[in-house]
């Protein structure tokens, strides 16, 4: 059973990004000067594609929130194609006007990832926290870069990448030995106290984990299944990835 998740599902990837976009514009309107937490990844890149239609068309105005992004590889430049930096710059950031000074992304280049995951964390509290969150899913049921662990990690940390996550980012660069091994991510605890949280999953790839992660019991092994815990989960997954629930 699905306690207290709000599950839509929706036929494919096209219809995930429509319905996810149209979601996140109606907390947009309703707060326009909201703070929005933000993924990167293959999954929202539809849905930012969305968002910058309906800015484009003046259906959305993003030009008053204040953004945070999950995580950042730890040695990427904001200007490397790879970072997540570069990634939200050019397929969200700057086609909607978000303005800079409102654009939080952890830095991958700080001289000590430490302080800046303490200085990240406390930016997130210092701006009232998060109002709605958007997260994507690994194969493996990592959220932001929470990976599998003993234990659930709690604040914005300095983490390295599962042996998994490395395997599956490394389609996003020309060789494996290019993925980072290590990241700067904001902590379960973290995410959890977004006011509102959107998951979003798409493809088979995700269907064991969906399932696992939704259904499951709550454990560290499964870093997603704590978000059963999470007072309001929106999920949004197409039909591939919800075939065993
Ligand atoms: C990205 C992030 C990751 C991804 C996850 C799924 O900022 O935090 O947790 O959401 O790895 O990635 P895709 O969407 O590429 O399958």
């Amino acid at each position: 059973m699905l306690k207290n998740i709000t599950l839509h599902v929706v036929s494919d990837y096209s219809a995930l990004s429509t319905a996810a976009a149209k979601l996140f514009a109606t907390y947009v309107a309703a707060n326009p000067v909201g703070t929005y937490g933000f993924a990167t990844g293959g999954t929202p890149e539809g849905m930012y594609e969305e968002l910058c239609k309906m800015s484009e068309s003046g259906k959305l105005d993003l030009t008053k929130i204040t953004a945070f992004n999950l995580d950042e590889y730890v040695g990427l430049a904001p200007n490397d194609p790879q970072s997540y930096a570069y990634y939200m710059e050019n397929r969200l950031f700057n086609r909607t006007g978000v303005p800079m000074a409102n654009r939080h992304i952890p830095s991958g280049i700080a001289q000590c990832p430490n302080t800046e995951c303490n200085k990240y964390e406390e930016l997130i509290h210092k701006c009232g926290g998060i109002d709605l969150q958007i997260l994507g899913i690994g194969t493996n049921g990592h959220i932001g870069f929470n990976e599998p662990e003993n234990t659930f990690a709690g604040q914005t940390s300095h983490v390295a990448l599962a042996e998994e996550t490395i395997n599956v980012n490394a389609r996003f660069f020309d060789d494996i030995n290019d993925v980072p091994r290590y990241a700067i991510s904001m902590g379960m605890q973290t995410i959890m106290m977004a006011e509102t949280l959107l998951l979003l999953a798409s493809g088979d790839s995700k269907a064991k984990i969906l399932k696992e992660a939704l259904l499951g019991s709550i454990t560290p092994h499964v870093p997603a299944s704590v978000l059963q815990m999470h007072r309001k989960l929106i999920v949004i997954a197409d039909k591939a990835a919800t075939k065993y629930i």
